[in-house]
This record gives C-alpha cells, structure tokens and sequence, in this order.
C-alpha cells in the first residue's frame, strides 16, 4: 500500500462512468518499479517510432494525393471516392421540418430537424447507445432495432403534439460507413468498418433493408436520402459558413467529404452529367493504404490491431487515426512493457490485458491532467485497471499518450493536405468543418492538426483552418433530405409546421 495519501476524489469521464483517484506521496514503495533510465531509453524508442518528421508527412500526402485522383478515375479502388448524388452546396435558405436517423459507430440517434432558412435551424433528438452484440448481430434486426427507436420517438412527438398524427414524414439516413450509390436513395455497404460485423449486409442496399423494417414497425417515415456523416458534416458546415470546402470526422472512425466537379470524375463520365455541376465526394479515406501498407508508417502495435481486427488489412489509415483505436495502441505498449518486465512487476495486471479496455477517453484525460501528482492517470490505473503506479511511471504514460496522439493528428493533416493540394485551395484558403469525439475531446488535437498543416505546406499551412463543424449527422441529413425532397415528395404538406 502507498506509504501515505494526501487527497481525494472523482471526475466524469465522457463515457459517463465516474474516475476515482487518490494521491500518493513518493515514488517508492514496497512494489518494484520501473527506473526512470528505464523508461527514458524505452520513449526514445518509441519517439523514433511514433515521430512524423515533415519531410516523411509530405511523401505521405503526395501518396494519398495519387489515391484520391485513382479513385475517382475508377470504381473499386482502395480508396474508393463515393459519388454521393448531393450536388452543389445548400443555399441557406433550405426550411422544413425533417426526421434524421444516424447509425453511428458508438450511438444511434434520432432527431427531428426544423430548417428555418438564413442557416438557422432547430433539432429534437434522442441517442441510444449501441452494445458490441448489436453491431454483430443479423443486420436486419439492428435495422429493426433503428425503426423501433424511430418509432418512440416519433410517437413521443406525435403525442406531444409537435407531429401530426398519420403524416409521412420525409427522413435522411446517415449511415456511416461506406456505401455505393447509384442515386441519392441507394446505397450498397460495400464494407462494414468501425468493429461492425452485422451479417447478410455487406453488398445489400442498406435503404431497402431500412425500409423493411420502417415499414414491419408501421414508422410513418419515408426515406428520401442516405448520406454518410461526413456528407452532412461538409453541408451542413457550409450552411452556416460558406467558406467551407472540406468536411472530416474524427470520431470513433474517420472520413473526408469535399465538392468536385462532375467533369473530374472520370469514372462516372458515361453519366452525361453536366461537367461544371458539382457533387459532393464521400473520400472514404479510412482506407487509405489498405491492403498494400506501403504508405503509412505502421508500427508493430497498429499490425496486431489490424491482424486482430475482425477486418484485417481494411481501414489502414483510420487503424491509425480513430478514436476506436488509439486507447489500444497505447494499451499493447504497455502490455509489451509488462511483458519485458520493465513495468508492474509484482501487480496483478491481468485488467490492463483485456483487449480494447483502454479508452482512448483515457489518452485524453492523460494529456489534460492539469496537477503535478498527475492525480487522474492514478484514478485510470488504480480505479480501471487496479494497479499502483509511481510519478515517474504517469509521466511516461502521459508521454506515451502525447506521442499516440500527436501521430494521430499529424496524419488527419496529410489526409486533408491532400485534398487541398489536389483542389488548389492553398492559395486562397478554405475552413475544413470538423466533427468526432477525437477532434471535439481531445486536448490539443485541432492545433497539431493546424501544426502539421504548416509543416507540411510552410507558412501558406496557416490558410487551411479547421473549426467546429455543424452536426452533419442530423442537420447535414436534414438539409440533403430537404434538398432531395422535390423528387420524393413535398415534405412540408406532410407535416405540421411551424414546429
Ligand atoms: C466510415 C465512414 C465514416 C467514418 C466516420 C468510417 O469508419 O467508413 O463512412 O464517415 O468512419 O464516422
């Protein structure tokens, strides 16, 4: 036991579990501990292993450059550049009221969605959180499950008066993982990513699937656009600021989304579209130097996440990036380290061995700690994984954590590089909206985004700014819908307005 303690006490984590800690006065005590030499020769390791120098970041964004142009040019590349039938930008005065439903990589969520034109909107919304058995069952029953939420709360709404009663209510579905579509209400999942494996899904089209369901549960609710996040990330984002050319996520997994025109994408050329109309490209640059892995500089801890995943070799740069993996990253470092005998010797670590019990929420709290003690990364290590730590050994985690997370960072900035340098917006600038759990929660992640972004492009990197994005899952979803209704039906004759 410490030889003393000196306070006490508890914070939420984002999860919305609670983290106790407690203070310890000395390094030593009675267990035997890593030495400071120790762990000073093993981050210099890691450093070398982790570190994106700007010369290595700037062949990565040529690479990724080359995979853009390659999938645009034809179908079933790696990185697979999703035409998404969402043409041209939203005007700001799209209004209406819509229903939105987005299958998330954590949550799902329902929302209604009243645009009151100017960029100004309202949304009512309810999430419920996914279990890891819901992602892995048949994918008809998680579409089931999707209508039955959609139903409560549609009836919770019809009941309180806000909906009227037998309308069909025009939906956007923000299904985020990669879907091929031939039109704004099709799409067929080419791959589940995320950890998702619902069987009977992969190659169908998930609207059909959806509506299946909507129709078994008597949802009064008709599917007018599937979009993927980052689709309504970048429209939403542009509905309130029209300096927006680049929408991302950085969340559970990651994403790009940015206008081109028509006539630069080779591979739907046979399509007669106008070569000047714009439409709006899904990147799906998760898959970034999948398959090949000649690209990224992949550490062994990112080869047995891939090799371990339930799609090995899918998703290369998001296995890097995301906030599903980088608690897992940091966690195989140190597992390694207890392996080598270089850390917990004497303590019962079977917690720490569990895969993926290493939030990245974790990493997070680990850089922000704001006290000397370093009292939240006790809490995590006593309170999660119920083992001792001493002042040296958070400092090194803490280092750890920063390395992971810049890599993190470092990388998301070559994947948009790339998308400015292949559009020509450096010279005169653009905002990329940025969404995710990691780019909103993460300390420091949006500024070495903004850091990498002047390495990689010198002084012109400060052109390039990320903000805050819109919620493009709900608003996004909501303006496609509106801007697709026309061919569907009219939307604001089915519902009760103003909200
Ligand atoms: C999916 C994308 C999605 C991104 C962020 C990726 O795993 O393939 O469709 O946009 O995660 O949620």
């Amino acid at each position: 036991m410490p030889a003393s303690r000196r306070g006490s006490g508890s914070v939420t984590l984002p999860t919305g579990q609670t983290l106790a800690f407690h203070t310890r006065s000395s390094d030593a005590d009675d267990l035997p501990h890593a030495t400071k030499k120790r762990m000073a020769d093993h981050l210099r390791k890691y450093e070398s292993l982790f570190t994106l120098t700007p010369q290595r970041m700037r062949m990565i964004v040529e690479a990724f450059k080359d995979s853009l142009e390659t999938g645009l040019a034809k179908a079933g590349q790696v990185v697979p550049m999703i035409p998404t039938y969402v043409f041209g930008w939203p005007s700001g005065e799209e209004t209406g009221n819509f229903l939105a439903v987005d299958l998330g990589g954590t949550n799902l969520r329902v929302c209604l969605v009243t645009l009151e034109g100017e960029g100004k909107f309202e949304i009512t919304q309810s999430k419920y959180r996914l279990t890891e058995e819901q992602k892995q069952e048949e994918g008809q029953v998680l579409f089931d499950f999707c209508a039955e939420c959609l139903k409560t709360f549609v009836d919770s709404q019809i009941e309180s008066g806000v909906i009227r009663k037998d309308c069909l209510l025009p939906l956007g579905f923000t299904f985020s993982y990669p879907c091929l579509q031939d039109r704004i209400d099709h799409g067929e999942l080419i791959r589940w990513t995320k950890g998702f494996g619902a069987s009977n899904t992969e190659g169908h089209d998930v609207v059909a699937m959806f509506r299946k369901s909507l129709e078994k549960n008597k949802v009064p609710a008709e599917i007018v656009a599937l979009t993927c996040d980052t689709t309504g990330t970048l429209i939403a984002s542009h509905y309130v600021n029209p300096r927006t050319r680049i929408a991302c996520i950085f969340g559970t997994g990651c994403n790009a989304a940015y206008m081109e025109r028509a006539g630069d994408i080779p591979k739907i050329s046979h399509l007669g579209i106008d070569g000047n109309a714009e439409m709006a490209i899904n990147c799906e640059w998760g898959a970034f130097d999948s398959f090949e892995h000649e690209n990224l500089p992949r550490t062994k801890y990112d080869q047995i996440i891939d090799e371990t995943s339930n799609k090995p070799g899918e998703q290369a740069f998001e296995k890097l990036i995301s906030g599903r993996y980088l608690g897992e990253i940091l966690r195989l470092i140190i597992c390694e380290l207890i392996d080598e005998g270089v850390l917990f010797l004497g303590q019962n670590t079977y917690k720490l061995e569990i895969p993926y019990s290493f939030d990245t929420a974790f990493l997070s709290l680990m850089e922000s700690d704001p006290t000397d003690e370093l009292l939240m990364i006790i809490g995590i290590f006593t309170h999660f994984f119920a083992v001792e730590t001493t002042l040296a050994e958070r400092q090194f985690f803490r280092a750890l954590a920063k390395l992971v997370g810049k890599r993190a960072a470092r990388l998301s900035a070559c994947g948009i590089a790339a998308i400015v340098s292949k559009m020509g917006y450096l010279d005169e600038g653009c905002a990329v909206g940025a969404d995710g759990s990691l780019y909103n929660k993460y300390p420091g992640f949006a500024e070495r985004i903004h850091e990498g972004l002047q390495d990689i492009f010198g002084e012109k990197g400060k052109n390039i700014v990320t903000y805050h994005a819109e919620d493009g899952s709900g608003i996004g979803a909501a303006i496609i819908a509106g801007s697709s209704q026309s061919t569907h039906l009219s939307c604001r004759e089915v519902l009760s307005s103003p909200l």
